[in-house]
């Protein structure tokens, strides 16, 4: 493979079968996303906001670009604004593991450090988020930057419409019969299950959430803090498309955090608790029967562990 630069990095990424989990019919393929040069799925919806603004005028060379970030989108968006060449600044609560802030300081962002509201160390909850936005909004017009505002950003999703819901197509096509992913944007859930269930609609998708903290599943909300950083943050999700939910799968923090020792030691994969979150959930899914008798389950591999 041979690439004109990093950005080349993006997309495409491996699927891989996990052999040593499931202990009953059926299989579990998982998409490689750390792979890419953030180190995680972000980097697909950063290449496609920043191309889209760009294209639509609302990005010019040079011009500074503000996120608000819990470390993933600010690594994808550090990654592809260095190639464009635009300043970026990442506003980010401190909830997030140190060890993010340093990564985005190491590729040349800006970090804006968000004092938490009700979450503790490791733990994001939505009212820390609510935080970290008015501070990149405020930003933004201190610097007349682009705010990429990825919650409300049509390009989220359409990043995973036309990546990752067609790269698994393309792999395991009439083959698949399940979807399977957590929700923090929901970018990855509503493109990738909008692009698969247009294919197939007999495509069963099921969305993760963090036990206690279900509220897309309509469950009041007991605990907003768990260990799934990127997912689960107990906010109305701009683009959630409810029709595209078959089933709800719900994991807590000593389960993510035993699967992701579980995918290291036994298939070699040292990924992030969303990561381990949704290869439960796959298990899960198969166990109570939920995709029929042998099913073909896909999932994300949301980023590497290394971060953690
Ligand atoms: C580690 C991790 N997992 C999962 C997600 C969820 O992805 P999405 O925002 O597309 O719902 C994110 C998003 O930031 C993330 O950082």
């Amino acid at each position: 493979m041979k690439f004109n630069n990093s950005l080349g990095l993006i997309e495409n990424t491996p699927l891989i079968e996990l052999q040593n989990i499931l202990k009953c019919p059926g299989k579990i393929y998982v998409k490689a996303e750390f792979v890419q040069p953030g180190g995680s799925i972000k980097d697909r919806a950063a290449l496609h906001i920043i191309k889209d603004a760009y294209a639509r005028g609302k990005l010019k060379e040079g011009q500074p670009v503000v996120e608000m970030t819990s470390g993933n989108m600010g690594a994808g968006l550090a990654v592809v604004c260095n190639l464009y060449r635009n300043p970026f600044t990442a506003v980010m609560s401190e909830g997030n593991s140190p060890a993010r802030a340093k990564m985005l300081e190491s590729l040349g962002a800006n970090v804006v450090l968000v004092p938490q509201i009700d979450g503790a160390a490791g733990q994001v909850t939505g009212n820390d988020i609510k935080a970290a936005t008015r501070r990149a909004i405020s930003l933004t017009e201190e610097l007349n930057a682009f705010y990429v505002d990825q919650f409300n950003n049509p390009s989220s999703v359409s990043a995973h419409f036309k990546g990752t819901g067609p790269e698994l197509w393309q792999e395991l096509g009439n083959e698949l019969t399940a979807f399977v992913a957590g929700v923090g944007s929901g970018g990855t859930y509503v493109g990738t299950s909008k692009f698969l269930k247009g294919k197939n609609r007999s495509i069963v998708c099921a969305a993760v959430e963090p036990e206690g903290a279900q509220i897309l599943a309509g469950k009041p909300i007991i605990n907003p803090r768990h260990n799934m950083q990127g997912i689960g943050y107990c906010i109305k999700v701009p683009h959630w498309e409810p029709k595209l939910v078959d089933h709800y799968l719900m994991v807590n923090s000593d389960e993510a955090a035993y699967y992701r020792r579980l995918l290291a030691q036994k298939e070699g994969l040292y990924v992030g608790f969303s990561a381990a979150a949704n290869v439960c959930a796959a298990v899960k899914f198969i166990e109570k029967g939920l995709g029929g008798a042998s099913p073909i389950v896909a999932t994300i591999l949301c980023d590497t562990g290394l971060k953690y």
